[in-house]
């Protein structure tokens, strides 16, 4: 019993990938962090499904300074930009299931998360959204995403105040297996 559980749960974890964006440095309503909030919801999803991580790293860094990133992400949306990441996910095939992770920008899912999007097939996977943001949610994320990835099992996302993913695992924790067991998971 205990190994196949064991078997089930290696399954699932190597069918599952958490992909995600986010920004370190200074950001809206808690000061300059080393780790973004939205890398620290990430962490707590892989930490409860088993799943393997793939950060989208930008190859051009956004500014540490929180009015500059703004700047620079107005300009971006502004030319439907499709910024590079560094590296990519290896055997893009074994996973059937791939969460998606960003803050929100401006109400709209980051350019860069649209880099990954495009870059990859996703027609057979079931793709789960989940962000950070200070007030809008989701904001149209959900819908967004559905629309980039027509083919994909799209699931209902988790939308985690940035400032409680930052620093309150406790409360991220609970936010995330209250989600995962609504889906099933
Ligand atoms: C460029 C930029 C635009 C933002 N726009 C919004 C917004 O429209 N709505 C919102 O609720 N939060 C907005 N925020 C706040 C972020 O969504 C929030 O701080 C998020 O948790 C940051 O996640 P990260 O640390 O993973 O990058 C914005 C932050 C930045 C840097």
């Amino acid at each position: 019993m205990l190994t196949a559980l064991m078997l089930m749960g290696t399954s699932l974890a190597e069918g599952t990938l958490v992909a995600y964006f986010s920004h370190a440095g200074e950001n809206y309503n808690v000061g300059v962090v080393d780790k973004g909030n939205t890398a620290k919801l990430a962490e707590a999803i892989a930490g409860q499904t088993g799943a393997e991580l793939f950060e989208i790293v930008p190859v051009v860094d956004y500014p540490q300074s929180y009015d500059a990133c703004l700047e620079v992400a107005t300009a971006e949306q502004r030319e439907g930009a499709r910024p590079a990441y560094v590296g990519d996910v290896e055997n893009w095939e074994q996973y059937d299931t791939v969460f998606i992770g960003y803050p929100i920008w401006w109400g709209e899912i980051p350019n860069i998360v649209y880099t990954f999007m495009e870059n990859h097939d996703f027609g057979d996977k079931t793709v789960i959204p989940f962000n950070t943001h200070e007030g809008s949610g989701q904001s149209h994320s959900q819908r967004d995403i559905v629309n980039t990835l027509p083919d994909a099992t799209v699931l209902q996302g988790l939308a985690v105040r940035g400032a409680t993913a930052q620093n309150d695992a406790d409360a991220t924790a609970k936010a995330v297996s209250d989600w995962l067991s609504g889906l099933g998971m």
